[in-house]
């Protein structure tokens, strides 16, 4: 059978450190791991009012969350915390009370920033929420990135400093997702 990864980019930003991040992860991935990105940017700013009328975009995000089989955040950090958009997916997903996509999904966080802590403050306040909507997080190996000159190759592969690194996420992560879907 084969493994359905939602994957949620905590950027909009065209040229993404983080989108490239999750682009590339997903090629360390064994065959029977499919890795789709989420589009986000089209979602409207959640409101508790339209909780039981959601838009289109609201209910192509939920049902993409609750066919896959695991998931994976690659996000960049905003003022030491997730960027509001991401948090905005998640919030949308989460409702209405009771209807969570994200229950249950095991999920894997990782991100790149241009600042030495590598996006650590936001993962710790991503774990949090997820701890919250009940998806059980990869605890180890945790990966802060930085960006830097070669972390992708001209393919958009890891590159050759990072690769072995992101080999070991990655195959803690593959395990992680089997081991919630035995
Ligand atoms: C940042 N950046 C940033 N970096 C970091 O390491 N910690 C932080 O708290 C912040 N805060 C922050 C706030 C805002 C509003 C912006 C626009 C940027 C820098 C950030 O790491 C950089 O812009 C990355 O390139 C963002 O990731 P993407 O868009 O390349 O995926």
């Amino acid at each position: 059978s084969q493994y359905n990864i939602a994957v949620v980019v905590g950027s909009l930003r065209r040229d993404s450190f983080n989108r490239k991040l999750a682009t590339a992860i997903a090629r360390l991935a064994p065959a029977d791991f499919a890795f789709e990105q989420l589009q986000i940017d089209d979602l409207p700013h959640y409101n508790q009012d339209d909780d039981g009328n959601q838009a289109a975009p609201v209910k192509r995000l939920k049902a993409a969350v609750s066919g896959a089989q695991g998931l994976l955040f690659v996000t960049a950090e905003y003022n030491r915390s997730i960027p509001g958009v991401l948090k905005n997916a998640i919030d949308q997903a989460s409702r209405p009370y009771g209807q969570s996509a994200w229950k249950g999904k095991p999920a894997g966080i990782l991100g790149v920033s241009v600042g030495a802590a590598g996006t650590a403050l936001a993962q710790q306040h991503l774990r949090n929420i997820l701890a919250y909507l009940d998806a059980p997080t990869l605890g180890q190996p945790e990966a802060f990135i930085q960006a830097k000159d070669g972390l992708f190759d001209g393919a958009g592969n890891i590159g050759e400093d990072s690769k072995k690194f992101l080999q070991t996420w990655m195959d803690s992560y593959v395990a992680w997702v089997r081991k919630h879907n035995a």
